[in-house]
């Protein structure tokens, strides 16, 4: 079990699914867990019960990543890790007629906002000289599902961009890992499965992940064993990656 007794953790898309799992396990290993996300009762709920800080907030604007850093650095001095973790599936939609307005704003959350946050992190992360950016990608960034044009050119893009802050940042102390979760039993796969419209959307519900799981692998890269994957992605369906964080079925 990793430790964070003093250590400060920013979960982004912390409302529900699997960053408040995440909010939740990093909060029980002693860390101090900023709660971001839009809805703000959920953040202040989810805040008040771990005894971390309410940070609502929109990670598509960088001026809110920007505060919620700035907060939690007032607050604690410090921010140990991040985790990118917020994200929308939707649209679900034929590319050709994709809502232009709605496709945008998938890449201004699952793409633009991994920026703002890394963006956000990197000065206080670098001024302490560590640091770990975790962001959670999805098999989606490397295989295209139909109606997930958005989805998956977001992921594809986060996931380059643990590529590229490792490469500029690593020599500052910076460790960047991207996690692939598999699929997950939260709202976003209800969604999916709704949608009907392609082979993750007929899958049935049992062979879904609990948001727990996710949570204790984001935990255990947050350590030392995270130190092998710096730069690349940890696909959470690898059964000796289970094995090694302790998860079974
Ligand atoms: N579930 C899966 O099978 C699966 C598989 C692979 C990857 N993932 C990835 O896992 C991550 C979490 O997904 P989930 O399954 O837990 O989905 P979820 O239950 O729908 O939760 C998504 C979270 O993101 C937040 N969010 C959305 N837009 C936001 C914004 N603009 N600013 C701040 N927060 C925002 C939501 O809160 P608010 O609405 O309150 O803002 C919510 O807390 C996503 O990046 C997703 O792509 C999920």
């Amino acid at each position: 079990m990793v430790n964070l007794d003093g250590q400060v953790v920013l979960v982004t898309g912390a409302s529900r699914g699997i960053g408040a799992a995440a909010a939740r396990a990093f909060a029980e290993a002693g860390a101090l867990v900023g709660v971001m996300a839009r809805n703000q009762a959920a953040v202040g709920e989810l805040a008040a019960e771990i005894g971390g800080m309410a940070l609502a907030g929109d990670v598509a604007r960088p001026a809110d990543m920007e505060r919620a850093v700035a907060l939690l650095r007032d607050r604690a001095g410090r921010l140990d890790v991040l985790v990118n973790n917020a994200g929308l599936i939707g649209p679900i939609a034929d590319l050709a007629t994709a809502d232009v307005e709605e496709w945008g704003q998938v890449i201004d959350v699952n793409l633009k906002g991994v920026f703002h946050g890394m963006r956000a992190a990197l000065p206080v992360m670098r001024a302490q000289g560590r640091g770990t950016i975790l962001t959670v990608g999805s098999g989606a960034a490397h295989a295209p599902q139909e109606g997930w044009s958005a989805y998956c050119a977001s992921k594809a893009g986060a996931y380059m961009l643990t590529r590229a802050v490792d490469l500029e940042a690593r020599a500052d102390g910076i460790r960047a890992i991207s996690l692939s979760p598999g699929t997950v039993a939260t709202e976003m796969q209800k969604t999916i499965r709704q949608s009907g419209i392609n082979p993750v959307s007929q899958l049935d519900w049992s062979v879904h992940i609990p948001p727990e799981w996710p949570a204790r692998a984001l935990l255990w890269l947050s350590g030392p064993d995270g130190d092998e994957f710096l730069g690349r992605e940890v696909s959470l369906r690898d059964d000796e990656i289970r094995r090694r964080i302790g998860l079974t079925s």
